[in-house]
């Protein structure tokens, strides 16, 4: 891939503002949250103390970490209203439509008013999207009510249980909390500028935090982890998707979850998730899709010297955690709440709104003409 083009186009390489929360792929420090590395992060921490450090500016000791689960467990329930809603929106609708109507519903119920209480507003919402996409997903597919104020002492944990409607074995409640964490907090990227540029006119968090939603949706940000599943799984054998992506290659089409537009080398967050997918992979005993990716990987890299970004093994680490491909990234949303709602925060703290200029390229001295000689 060699360089990033810098043309400006796209904002790519503009400084456009501070923040004490990350470093993305910066010399010699790569992808820190408040300078601890990922790769510490993703061994250590679980994803409730990670958002705890990005929200509250240090990590919690064990009666904060202690005090906190418990608040995060209590934002579990849904109000009734937020229900009735869930309920009333389709089964085919897509589920990060479902976590942007959710998020915005539940601004209408719970405003939050002056910012005297954001912090508690921020972890209200974290707390309350897994319960959103799962109440949605079970009531819309399997008519089933579910009870979301579970006693599971982790997000990840509430979310599988949730969904499967089983209890999630230690392995896969911590694969899908590191997941959580590498999805965390990633500097100015499209939804986190969202967030931030409706935070800084003064809106609320839940404004804030629902066009966040809609810009993560997209396929070219976070909608690439369920983008790249859909390729994935459509070859059963190494050979079938070399062959495959070569074909997509030829074609000039873009393959899901490889790029990015800050790492030139590589997405420090694929190595760490790709040793889960594995791991996964041969608890499932099928690992067919793990050498599929395997297999995309190495082709992406022979052909283009392009790397996967941490969406690509994602996809199939989901995948083996039974969670469906729709479901992806409402999980991305849920782990990347803690770092909009600190962006949010970091921004209203030294706020200026955010007005960039423009360069016109549009016609001079139009002469009016009117409608009758048009
Ligand atoms: N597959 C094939 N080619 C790709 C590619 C991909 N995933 N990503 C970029 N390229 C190519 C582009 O077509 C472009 O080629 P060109 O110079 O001949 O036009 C070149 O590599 C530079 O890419 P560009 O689109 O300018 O990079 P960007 O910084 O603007 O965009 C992404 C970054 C992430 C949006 C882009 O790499 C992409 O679309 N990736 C797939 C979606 C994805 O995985 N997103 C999740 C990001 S975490």
């Amino acid at each position: 891939m060699g360089e990033k083009k810098l043309d400006g186009a796209g904002l790519r390489g503009q400084v456009a503002g501070k923040t004490a929360l990350s470093t993305v792929g910066k010399e010699g420090k790569g992808l820190t949250y408040r300078g601890y590395a990922i790769e510490e992060l993703a061994e250590k921490a679980s994803f409730e103390e990670v958002a705890y450090m990005l929200l509250y500016g240090k990590l919690p000791n064990q009666s904060e970490y202690d005090q906190y689960s418990a608040k995060l467990k209590s934002y579990r329930a849904l109000p009734e209203a937020l229900k009735e809603v869930l309920e009333r929106i389709p089964a085919d609708a897509h589920p990060m439509d479902v976590m942007r109507t959710g998020c915005s519903m539940l601004g209408n119920l719970e405003p939050e008013g002056d910012f005297s209480n954001q912090n508690e507003t921020a972890d209200r919402i974290m707390a309350a999207f897994a319960s959103i996409v799962t109440y949605w997903y079970r009531y819309s597919h399997d008519g089933v009510r579910v009870e979301t104020e579970t006693d599971h002492p982790t997000i990840g944990g509430q979310f599988l249980s949730l969904l499967t409607g089983k209890e999630p074995s230690e392995e896969h409640a911590r694969a899908l909390d590191v997941s959580l964490i590498l999805y965390a907090e990633h500097g100015f990227n499209a939804s986190t500028f969202t967030a931030r540029t409706c935070a800084s006119t003064l809106s609320d968090m839940h404004s804030s935090i629902t066009g966040a939603i809609g810009t993560l949706r997209g396929p070219l940000h976070g909608g690439a982890n369920e983008a790249a599943m859909e390729m994935i799984e459509q070859y059963s054998t190494r050979e079938e998707a070399k062959a495959g992506v070569l074909d997509l290659l030829a074609k000039k089409e873009k393959i899901m979850g490889f790029g990015h537009a800050v790492y030139s080398t590589e997405d420090p967050r694929n190595a760490i998730i790709k040793v889960w997918a594995e791991k996964l992979s041969k608890l499932d005993g099928n690992t067919t899709l793990y050498e599929v990716s395997e297999e995309i990987e190495k082709v992406m890299d022979e052909e283009k010297g392009m790397f996967a970004n941490t969406d690509f093994f994602m996809a199939s680490a989901y995948n083996y955690l039974g969670i469906p491909t729709a479901i992806f990234t409402p999980l991305f949303v849920i782990g990347r709440t803690s770092g909009w709602a600190a962006n949010i925060i970091e921004q209203r703290a030294d706020n200026r709104i955010i007005r960039p200029s423009e360069e016109y390229i549009g016609p001079d001295n139009s002469v009016w003409v009117d409608m009758s000689d048009r």
